[in-house]
């Protein structure tokens, strides 16, 4: 077997890192390809060097542009490769153009698709990785989802729950993995160490490159405000080239770089922004990994978004959307600060993200796909069960996999009442309302 990883930025590369270092230690035949779109050693290079993950085997170097010259430019490079290395499944990660242009080229070349964090929805159809994930979701066969929540999202947009894969998210992994290591290391970059961040309190540390936000001078004009009256705060900024692009083209650049209580440096390698995330008082952020590693680390966060493709840290209680609102900024951070319990209660916030294993889950599902022949994408010579979907409220005491197995089905949604839940095998789904497939 020959598992292909298309990826492109940051977030891809530590996300993806899991599972090519798991794929590496089964001896199973992978390539690497790097679409280029971050290409600044501090965005790409750094983050292969702390994985210690090996070098992309193929780059392609689309570097920046428009949605559409970048993702025409990574299909016509990646379809170049694929057709050369024939991949038995190509892996794609999240919602980036990558994730566009590598799901679409590897499905029309008959290649099976396995989308790693799929199933996550924003709800904004403004949002480019909104339509990414979305048309990513379309060209794919295997899903490596999350979250529960993530996965409803899938089932109630018609997907047939048989390829739907819980994992955990592999931002886990990469977080306990590498937290013990960062630590021994202390801090590489000079100017964090230079710093004192041991010495500190109230960090704040602050990311941002959403463009809703940074390219809307409104919306970043509020956001500055608020970081002006935050001055009883350490806020440590390591800056986006987007951002830092954006910032100084809206001459905004340099009031925020004066300010005494605001340390803006460069983007930080993950080992020491691992360090950084963990020793900070809260996150303010619009990032998505961010999210994810602060209710991992039980660090409180406050997402600068109005809505969020990540609801579970929200609900879970270790994150608040305050958008760009510099009311609502100013409000989260002092209750943080300031109100112990407060602070305590979000620390606590359940991390709905799994344990760590998603990579080695993701992997087996690959193998044992592999291994019955599910990754050859056939045309279908019946089209007949999509027409046999039917209804019924189950009256017996009996689980999802009973029932499966006794009446020769697949059950995509259960309702609760009128709560949808996800149909794990042990669920007990007397008195529930179910959808199935009848199999042949
Ligand atoms: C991209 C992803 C976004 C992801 C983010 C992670 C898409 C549509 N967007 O956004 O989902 O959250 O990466 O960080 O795929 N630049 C540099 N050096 C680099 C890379 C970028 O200077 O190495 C500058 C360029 O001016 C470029 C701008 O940053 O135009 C934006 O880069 P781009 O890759 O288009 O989008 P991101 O904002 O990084
Ligand atoms: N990150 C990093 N150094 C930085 C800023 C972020 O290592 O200076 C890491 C962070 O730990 C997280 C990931 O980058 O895992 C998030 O990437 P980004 O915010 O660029 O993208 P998003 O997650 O929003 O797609």
């Amino acid at each position: 077997m020959k598992i292909a990883t298309v990826l492109g930025t940051r977030p891809e590369i530590i996300k993806m890192a899991p599972i090519i270092d798991e794929i590496a230690r089964r001896g199973i035949d992978q390539i690497v390809l790097h679409t280029g779109q971050h290409y600044d050693e501090e965005m790409s290079d750094a983050f292969f060097r702390d994985l210690e993950i090996p070098a992309p085997d193929y780059n392609i170097h689309v570097g920046s542009g428009t949605h559409g010259r970048q993702t025409g430019l990574m299909m016509k490079g990646i379809e170049e490769v694929l057709i050369n290395e024939k991949p038995d499944i190509v892996l794609v990660q999240g919602d980036t153009n990558a994730v566009l242009a590598g799901a679409l080229v590897a499905s029309k070349l008959h290649i099976a698709v396995g989308h790693v964090e799929a199933g996550l929805r924003s709800f904004d159809m403004t949002m480019p990785e909104e339509l990414n994930r979305r048309a990513a979701d379309v060209c794919s066969s295997m899903y490596f989802i999350p979250t529960e929540e993530s996965a409803i999202n899938l089932l109630a947009e018609g997907f047939s729950r048989k390829n739907l894969i819980i994992t955990g998210n592999t931002v886990v992994d990469a977080c306990f993995r590498h937290l013990e290591i960062a630590r021994k290391k202390g801090f590489s970059q000079k100017s964090l160490a230079s710093l004192n961040i041991e010495e500190m309190d109230n960090i704040l540390t602050l990311t941002m490159h959403r463009a809703e936000n940074v390219d809307d001078k409104r919306r970043v004009t509020h956001i500055i405000e608020a970081l002006k009256e935050l001055d009883y705060m350490n806020i440590i900024f390591p800056i986006h080239p987007r951002t830092k692009n954006t910032l100084q083209n809206f001459g905004l650049f340099d009031e925020l770089n004066d300010l005494g209580h605001v340390h803006i440096i460069k983007p930080i390698g993950y080992l020491d922004f691992l360090q950084l995330t963990s020793l900070s008082t809260l996150i303010l952020t619009d990032s998505g990994g961010l999210q994810e590693e602060a209710i991992t680390l039980d660090v409180p966060a406050l997402t600068l978004r109005y809505n969020t493709e990540r609801p579970e840290t929200v609900t879970a209680g270790g994150n608040i959307l305050v958008g760009a609102d510099k009311d609502a900024i100013l409000k989260y951070v002092k209750k943080i600060v300031e109100d112990e319990d407060f602070a305590q209660k979000m620390k606590k916030a359940e991390n709905p993200y799994g344990q760590g294993d998603a990579a080695k889950r993701t992997v087996d599902a690959i193998v044992d796909y592999y291994d019955e022949g599910l990754l050859d994408i056939v045309a279908p010579e019946d089209i007949m069960t999509s027409f046999t979907r039917k209804m019924m409220n189950v009256e017996d005491d009996i689980t999802v996999a009973e029932f499966e197995t006794d009446n020769n089905a697949l059950i995509h949604m259960v309702f609760d009442g009128k709560k949808m839940i996800f149909p794990k095998d042990d669920l007990n789904i007397k008195g529930m309302m179910i959808t199935y497939d009848e199999r042949e």
